[in-house]
């Protein structure tokens, strides 16, 4: 049984960075291997987990529509066999996790058939895995687009303003009318990053209007500003670090 566990939010709230803290808390705490997707067109959780990143997803698949344009597709070979094994040669494989990147979404003129076996590739690598975790761009329309697997736990950071749960809102309200187009979600919870303490009643109160339901806050943490300039690979926060500490009690409380 494979545990697919998606993150969302609006830009900047801390994805990548919950993303890496989740991967680090599976390795050190669960046993099975971990697949992690990267969503984001500018793809950097490879950074953030120290690992190397060379091909994307969205560059095999241009590839394949340059080749197939230009008559050079060695049409002896079916297109899904050609598909896969790019893919699994795109495969970054770490000790405990293996990365693969999106890469940029499909452009104007989209090679819709490459898309279909690409999603239907990553389906299937999927299940290899005891866990899969994928760090979004900001929309959940992403997520059925690139994978049409079925996500036990989405969590949904954001920024403590109203601004930032107004667009967790809108996540939320996406991904009720995706469960109909194949993209299904267990369980969605909602994260208040770069925060210390109790959250006001009133912000409390509009979390719950919106029917999100809040499963815990992480602090800011200087470790990581830190790290971010040096640029040390995220997954290499201390046991002691804040947010560290924050998020594995959020895991818990998931049933992670
Ligand atoms: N709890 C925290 N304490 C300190 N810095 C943080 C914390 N959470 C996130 N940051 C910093 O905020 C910035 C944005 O975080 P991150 O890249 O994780 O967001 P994101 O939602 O993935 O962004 P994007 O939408 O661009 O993918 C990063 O520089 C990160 O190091
Ligand atoms: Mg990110």
């Amino acid at each position: 049984m494979t545990t697919t566990i998606a993150i969302a939010g609006k830009g900047g709230t801390g994805k990548t960075t919950f993303t890496t803290m989740l991967i680090k808390y599976l390795q050190e705490e669960r046993s099975g291997h971990i697949l992690a997707l990267d969503g984001d067109p500018s793809s950097n959780l490879n950074l953030c987990l120290g690992m190397p990143l060379e091909e994307t997803v969205g560059h095999i698949r241009e590839d394949m529509a340059q080749q197939v344009g230009s008559g050079s597709y060695n049409q002896g070979i079916p297109k899904t066999d050609y598909l896969e094994y790019r893919i699994q040669s795109a495969l970054v494989e770490g000790e405990r996790v293996d990365l693969i990147a999106m890469g940029r979404p499909e452009g104007p003129g989209c090679y819709c058939a490459a898309n279909n076996i690409l999603r239907a590739v990553i389906d299937r690598l999927g299940d290899d895995y005891g866990y899969v975790v994928i760090d979004n761009e900001a929309g959940m329309e992403h997520i059925s687009r690139q994978t049409t697997r079925h996500i036990d736990i989405l969590f949904i950071i954001s920024d403590p303003t109203v601004r930032g749960l107004s667009a967790a809102e809108n996540i939320l309200r996406l991904t009720r009318e995706l469960s109909g187009y194949g993209t299904r979600v267990s369980k969605t919870y909602l994260v208040i990053n770069q925060w210390h303490g109790e959250l006001p009643a009133a912000f409390l109160q509009r979390a719950q209007a919106a029917g999100l339901e809040l499963i815990g806050t992480l602090p800011p943490d200087p470790q990581v500003a830190e790290f971010d300039l040096t640029g040390r690979p995220l997954i290499e926060l201390g046991q002691d670090s804040p947010l560290y500490q924050a998020a594995k009690e959020i895991y818990r409380k998931a049933g992670l």
